[in-house]
């Protein structure tokens, strides 16, 4: 089938789809919903037998619901309606939420019902399980839908002739996210912040100034005065409550010369110099190492993924104590939502000079993939729960196997960061464990892969099946029982002799060198392509037209046009 996703962005959600979609194969092409003539243009030249919305902000126009079948992914249960229900869902602590697929029609969220699938919440921000449950839910319920849509009997159910549960909810407004520091406890304030993380935050003050804030944690053991900042910890500063405290780990500071998210401890370097501060492993942690069965396990959540060159070097630090403990097996488990996203762009953003910046970033980063291929004390895994992109993927590839989960997703391409040439020793890793075809080819796609793809490219050696929650456990056993192996020794000196046959053909140190010469030109050169890709990503500058390599359907217009000139 030829089937049309019309979305506000190629978000997460929609990256899932796409992929799921094309292993259904099914032609499946992308368009920005950017105006109603540019979507119409769109369903003109694609002809598509049928119009999914996974993500979008507006309605879709009369024009072209009236005259195709569109289906909205609705991140909702059946009834649900409105543009903040997965804010209410945790808000009013649902114990399960859903995703309905509805067809558009004149009222908003209410066209008839198509395919519907639940499943339970979980504590965790609404980006988490954005990400996880409800694409997970959303992908099937598509694919339900599909199905209906090819079978002729099929007629969807008006929502009128259900008992649904779910009911028309307004737009969550600050009013009822804000905290009542007087009031609120512990509970209220994870909850009232997690149902607005990643977008829009809760509007808070500190030392103040009105924030938004985002990325808490409970602090175990400390208190204070409700509503005071009494200590930091890493990037996060503690705010006392009722009855607790909280890290407050990311900001946004929306008056601020810099007005995008960053850590805490970084927007409010002055005012928190002199606060009393908590060591890592008792506040706020970012990295952490543990040992199960001769296995040493590597832990490093990152907020979005995102790696500063300070969490470069200290995840650096961390990854060199790994090596020294006596186990014969490291795996690098990134953390629940993203594996990694490489550099830090934001950091890179803020900083006074943002060449500099990405310079130091991009060398830290080197710094740890070069110290993860280097290691023949251990055989190094890379266990990705979440999704990777761009320097993040190379990184993985860094380590003897890649392992991910089913439903991971990876962006294994720099080029639509202003053509950003990119390092981490992709250069060495891609046709090592790739070959030369498809490095070239995972370099140029700019395309999102599923497991199966990057499989079959050499990207991942292992593929993980079956709920999230049983994620960690799978790996654990899979890896201590490669520790186990009579043969680990054996295969400990194969590593060695092989990194050191490699070295003789090509240094590792000309492999960097090369890469950096290109980035350098990306960083200082006279293209500023990448600094201009930055600030929009930074920024959340909407694109204004639909790439090509996602729009397929202009693609065929422009070979079409090209032959018939
Ligand atoms: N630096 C800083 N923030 C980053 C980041 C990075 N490298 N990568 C992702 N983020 C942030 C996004 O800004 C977004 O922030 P939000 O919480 O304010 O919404 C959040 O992480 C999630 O990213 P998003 O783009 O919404 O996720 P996605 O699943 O739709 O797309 C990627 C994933 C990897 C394709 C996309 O995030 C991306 O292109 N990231 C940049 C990768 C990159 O070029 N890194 C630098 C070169 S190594």
């Amino acid at each position: 089938m030829r089937i049309l996703l019309l979305t506000h962005a190629f978000n997460s959600l929609t990256q899932r789809l796409f992929v799921a979609l094309q292993q259904d194969k099914h032609e499946v092409s992308i368009e920005f919903d950017i105006n109603d003539e540019t979507a119409q243009e769109a369903i003109d030249l694609f002809q598509p037998d049928l119009i999914v919305a996974p993500y979008l902000k507006r309605a879709i126009p009369d024009s072209i619901w009236q005259n195709h079948i569109c289906l909205i992914v609705h991140p909702g249960i059946v009834g649900d309606r409105g543009p903040s229900s997965l804010d209410w869902a945790i808000l009013n602590k649902e114990k399960t939420w859903g995703v309905t697929v509805l067809q558009a029609n004149a009222e908003m969220d209410a066209g008839d019902i198509w395919a519907s699938v639940e499943f339970e919440m979980r504590d965790a921000t609404k980006a988490s399980i954005y990400r996880n449950e409800v694409t997970t839910a959303a992908v099937l319920a598509v694919q339900q839908a599909i199905s209906c849509f090819q079978d002729t009997t099929f007629t969807p159910t008006p929502l009128k002739q259900l008992l649904a549960k779910g009911k028309l909810r307004p737009l969550m407004a600050q009013n009822v996210r804000r905290i009542n520091w007087q009031r609120d406890d512990t509970e209220t304030v994870l909850r009232k912040i997690r149902c607005a993380d990643g977008f829009p935050g809760v509007r808070d003050e500190l030392f103040g100034r009105e924030v938004l804030i985002y990325d808490v944690h409970a602090a175990e053991g400390l208190r204070g005065r409700a509503g005071e900042v009494i200590a930091k910890s890493g990037l996060a500063l503690c705010k006392a409550t009722v009855d607790g405290a909280v890290w407050i780990g990311h900001v946004k500071d929306k008056a601020h010369q810099h007005p995008f998210k960053l850590p805490a401890t970084v927007l409010f370097a002055k005012q928190c110099k002199d606060l009393y501060e908590v060591p890592a492993h008792e506040g706020y942690q970012e990295i952490w190492y543990e040992e199960h069965q001769g296995v040493g396990y590597l832990h490093f959540p990152f907020y979005n993924g995102a790696m500063s060159t300070k969490q470069c070097q200290d995840l650096l630090a961390a990854y060199q104590d790994a090596t020294k403990q006596n186990t014969k097996v490291i795996v690098l488990m990134g953390g629940a939502d993203f594996w990694s996203n490489g550099i830090h762009l934001n950091m890179i953003e803020a900083a006074k000079s943002p060449a500099d910046e990405s310079w130091a970033n991009i060398n830290a980063m080197n710094d740890l993939a070069e110290a993860v291929i280097r290691t023949t004390s251990h055989i190094v895994i890379s266990a990705m729960q979440g999704n990777a992109g761009a320097g993040g993927v190379f990184l993985a590839r860094a380590a003897d196997e890649v392992w991910a989960h089913e439903h991971v997703i990876l962006n294994p391409h720099y080029k639509d960061m202003g053509n950003l040439y990119g390092s981490e020793y992709w250069t060495y890793l891609l046709p090592k464990y790739c070959g030369q075809d498809h490095a070239r080819h995972i370099t140029q796609a700019r395309l999102p892969m599923g497991v199966a793809e990057a499989m079959e490219l050499g990207l991942l050696d292992a593929v993980i099946r079956g709920d999230k929650s049983g994620f960690i456990e799978a790996v654990k056993s899979k890896a201590s029982a490669l520790a186990k192996q009579d043969n680990i020794h054996a295969a400990l000196q194969q590593k060695a002799r092989q990194r050191e046959q490699d070295e003789a053909i090509k240094p590792l140190s000309a492999y960097r060198e090369e890469e950096l010469q290109r980035m350098k030109k990306n960083f200082y050169g006279f293209d500023p392509s990448y600094h201009v890709a930055r600030y929009n990503f930074v920024y959340k500058v909407c694109k204004s037209r639909t790439p090509l390599t996602l729009a397929a359907h202009r693609r065929v217009d422009q070979n079409t046009l090209r032959s018939v000139a």
